[in-house]
């Protein structure tokens, strides 16, 4: 069975030797296998029940990264602590299958719902295609504003979370020349003078960046990142002292994981009313 939607929690997609799973919670995808090989960090004290957003996968940030002061918004938004609609298979070849999932105010808790202006007017779709010919996984967000408000305006990103066996060896390129924001240093305007970033110690930047791929090499391999339409590059690991404050999250796991995100954060995407937005991530 190509798209598997017996188990009520997930969806999994199976096309040759690439697999995915995709949980309804959040429709975050919480792995991909190629050939055998796990790509996709997931915690061992990650929740999978729906209380807390998933720790690991690709959570969806949407409508806002981070915090932000004049909004009362959790951190990273709603869309990763909400029960997606499945929207079911667009398509499904010999090599490739793509499959939809839907969020709009009936998936989102009427108290997290009315902390954002545009809960009633929006649809965010994610479309999800894995081609086993190319071995590739790409994840498309759209965003529609279905009001007739012209001020709508949000951030989004695409958490990934990738499994590393080593973090003392991962080296991402594509970075150098780009202006970022450390969010450890609290610092903005600087400039990524590196042509391999190394992990060291705790790391948040928000890159903005105007190249759309992104490559990092690691023990096991290389991955390379596309993005079509999203604007800025977050590479974040906890390091020692914030993995050991985090409950879903184990103390070694930094070891194991770097995040490096594809998003539009570091200013608001506009949409007019009835128009869309949409960008890409391809793995
Ligand atoms: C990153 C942010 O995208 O997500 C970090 O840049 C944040 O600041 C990290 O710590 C994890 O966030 P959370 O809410 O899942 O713990």
């Amino acid at each position: 069975m190509t798209v598997d939607t017996t188990n009520k929690t997930k969806v999994v997609l199976t096309k040759g030797s690439s697999s995915a799973e995709i949980f309804l919670f959040g429709a975050t995808l919480t792995s991909w296998i190629v050939g055998g090989k796990e790509l996709i960090f997931l915690s061992r004290k990650a929740k999978l029940d729906g209380t807390k957003a998933i720790r690991g996968g690709v959570p969806i940030v949407f409508p806002q990264f981070g915090t932000v002061e004049d909004s009362s918004l959790p951190q990273h938004g709603f869309a990763r602590n909400s029960f997606w609609t499945w929207l079911g298979i667009i398509s499904d070849t010999a090599d490739e299958v793509q499959v939809k999932f839907g969020l709009n105010q009936s998936n989102i808790d009427p108290q997290l719902g009315k902390l954002w202006e545009h809960t009633k007017d929006f649809e965010l779709q994610l479309t999800v295609t894995l081609n086993d010919n190319k071995k590739t996984l790409a994840m498309k967000i759209n965003v529609q504003n279905t009001g007739n408000n012209d001020n709508f305006k949000f951030t989004a990103l695409l958490h990934t979370y990738f499994k590393i066996n080593d973090i003392t060896k991962v080296e991402i390129f594509g970075l150098k020349n780009s202006m970022y924001h450390d969010k450890v240093l609290k610092k903005s305007g600087l400039l990524e003078g590196n042509e391999a970033l190394k992990i060291d110690k705790e790391t948040d930047r928000v890159y903005s960046l105007n190249e759309n791929s992104i490559g990092f090499n690691f023990n096991e391999g290389k991955i390379v990142i596309k993005k079509f339409g999203f604007s800025d590059v977050v590479v974040w690991n906890p390091w020692i002292e914030k993995a050991r404050s985090m409950a879903d999250f184990d103390d070694e796991e930094y070891k194991e994981m770097v995040c490096v995100e594809v998003g539009a954060v570091s200013k608001s995407v506009s949409v007019s009313s009835t128009n869309s937005f949409e960008a890409v991530q391809e793995l």
